[in-house]
């Protein structure tokens, strides 16, 4: 089978490996035939050696779906011929997190990709717990933007209930796009979505998220006035990763309300404690997912809450996974999300 490996930064090698067959399963792994690839934010950190804890060489790919070619003899989740995905967090069972549930946030976390190898090959086995499967005539597209959608899902899950709430989500990029579509699937009022780019505020609106600013060019607080008239907002999501980011929403966020920190800040932000205590803020993380946001992903895609169509940009064949890397560092604000297509 064909397996790309990032081997060093900017430098994916194409090997030829033995196939992975139904003998090596055991009997609670399924064998997946890979057919779709996202392209992650993060993963192009990797790419251009910028992610501080990816060890190469890697094999990349944890956003990806594909068709169950084998499953063991005890796994009763999926069939062949089933359309699945799976989630890429490799976590010890055992630690305080883990045993609370918040295995998300597992003392002894790696991420297949980053600190294991991930699924950029024709054949990838996972184990049944972390297997998600899709509708039959669910977008092979859609599954392998799954990943992305879960982030979405769970830092919703973050704020509690938003129902009837106003929220504005600070940052357009994919990740800020699907966090504002489901704040909307999740019941919020009113869904304020800013960026710096026209162009990803374009796509916010195909999304169907009708209320977009761009702070270059308007203050938030008179976009706030605009959307929410005297109601103001109630919960904030900062997507962006930049300090002006953050300060805007703590200054700009009802009394008492709460700010979900998505974005990972490559800088510390400097931010004001007196105004945090003063204003009773609620300043909550959020770390990839849990099963139920996979679940909750796929839900809500097959339902139409949630539209994925406008933020695929650009599609390569599995051959051209460098070019793939190019193109995107070439077209920082055009590009969303670009698949990589191991059957073209
Ligand atoms: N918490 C998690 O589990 C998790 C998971 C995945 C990604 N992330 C993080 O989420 C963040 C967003 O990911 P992405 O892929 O969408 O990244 P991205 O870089 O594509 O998006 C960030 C967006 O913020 C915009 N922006 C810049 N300055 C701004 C400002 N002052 N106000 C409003 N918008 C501004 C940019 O134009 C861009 O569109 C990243 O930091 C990423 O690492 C977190
Ligand atoms: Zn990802
Ligand atoms: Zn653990």
């Amino acid at each position: 089978m064909r397996q790309a490996v990032l081997v060093e930064p900017e430098h994916i090698e194409f090997r030829e490996v033995p196939d992975l067959t139904p003998e090596q399963l055991s009997d609670n792994e399924i064998l997946i035939n890979v057919k779709k690839i996202g392209v992650c934010g993060s993963e192009i950190h990797s790419y251009h050696g910028e992610h501080p804890a990816t060890f190469y060489p890697v094999v990349q790919g944890h956003e990806y779906s594909g068709i169950v070619v084998a499953a063991g003899a005890k796994v009763t989740k999926c069939r062949p011929g089933d359309k699945v995905t799976a989630r890429p967090q490799l976590v010890c069972g055992k630690c305080g997190p883990c045993r609370r549930g918040q295995y998300n946030v597992c003392e002894e976390l790696r991420v297949q990709a980053f600190q294991a190898d991930g699924a950029a090959q024709d054949y990838f086995i996972v184990p049944e717990d972390r297997l998600v499967k899709f509708p039959d005539d669910f977008s092979m597209e859609y599954g392998a933007m799954i990943e992305p959608a879960a982030v979405g899902a769970h830092s919703v899950s973050r704020a509690g209930d938003l129902t009837g709430k106003n929220v504005v989500v600070s940052g357009a990029g994919a990740i800020g796009n699907l966090v504002a579509q489901f704040a909307r699937a999740a019941g919020a009022k009113k869904v304020l979505i800013t960026d710096v780019s026209d162009l990803r505020l374009e796509t916010a609106k195909k999304c169907g998220i009708e209320n977009t600013v761009n702070v270059l060019k308007t203050p938030l607080k008179e976009a706030i006035k605009e959307v929410f008239g005297d109601e103001g907002y109630q919960v904030g999501f900062e997507v962006a990763g930049v300090e002006s980011s953050i300060r805007s929403l703590m200054e700009t966020i009802e009394k008492g309300s709460t700010i979900v920190v998505v974005a990972v800040f490559a800088k510390d932000p400097q931010l004001s404690m007196f105004f945090l205590g003063e204003h009773e803020l609620t300043l909550v993380g959020t770390m990839m997912y849990l099963h139920e946001d996979y679940l909750r992903a796929v839900e809500d895609i097959a339902a139409g809450r949630i539209n994925l169509e406008p933020l695929v940009t650009n599609r390569f064949p599995f051959e051209q996974y460098n070019e793939a890397y190019k193109f995107i560092a070439a077209n920082r604000d055009r590009n969303m999300k670009v698949i990589i297509d191991l059957e073209a």
